[in-house]
């Protein structure tokens, strides 16, 4: 496989998540496996913007748990409760969470000490259950806004799509 990560720092976000977008597909094409695709999901993100942590928290039990998935950065935290810190806010409610000062954030699970801002998406399968949360964190305040919101969920969309 010749497909490499691009150095998508410098470049306006909406470019760079259409860019990751077709890295991703033309990568996962006719590839099933979830946990593959959150995989390379993760190595994408993380590399192509150089953030602190990048990956996956799996429902594993439907409204209560959240367990690590595939990720890259340092240690995450192996379990979430729903309701508890940015992840399991973002899986309890279901929705995108934007957290420009952890600091701020009541709650925060602090899993690296460095994490300054975070934002985690939800990821839903063809069904719209609750799958997982994809969440990166920055070393840097207000790392995250709108338009990384729209291109972290439209990537996660992938989830959604029937690949059966
Ligand atoms: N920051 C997250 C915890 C997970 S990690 O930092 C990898 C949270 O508060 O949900």
């Amino acid at each position: 496989m010749a497909e490499t990560i691009p150095d998508l720092r410098y470049t306006a976000r909406p470019v760079a998540y259409a860019e990751l977008r077709d890295h991703l597909h033309a990568i996962l094409e006719g590839e099933r496996d979830e946990i593959a695709a959150m995989a390379t999901l993760s190595a994408l993100v993380h590399h192509a913007f150089g953030h602190l942590w990048t990956g996956f928290y799996r429902v594993a039990v439907p409204g209560k748990l959240l367990r690590v998935g595939p990720y890259q950065g340092s240690l995450g935290c192996l379990e979430i409760a729903f309701g508890r810190g940015v992840c399991g806010t973002a899986a309890a409610e279901r929705r995108t969470v934007i957290v420009p000062d952890v600091a701020l954030f009541p709650g925060h699970i602090a899993c690296d000490a460095n994490a300054r801002s975070e934002i985690v998406v939800p990821v839903f399968n063809a069904r719209d259950d609750l799958i997982a949360v994809f969440d990166v964190d920055s070393a840097q305040l207000n790392s995250f806004d709108e338009q990384d919101q729209a291109g972290l969920e439209s990537l996660v969309s992938l989830f959604a799509s029937d690949r059966s």
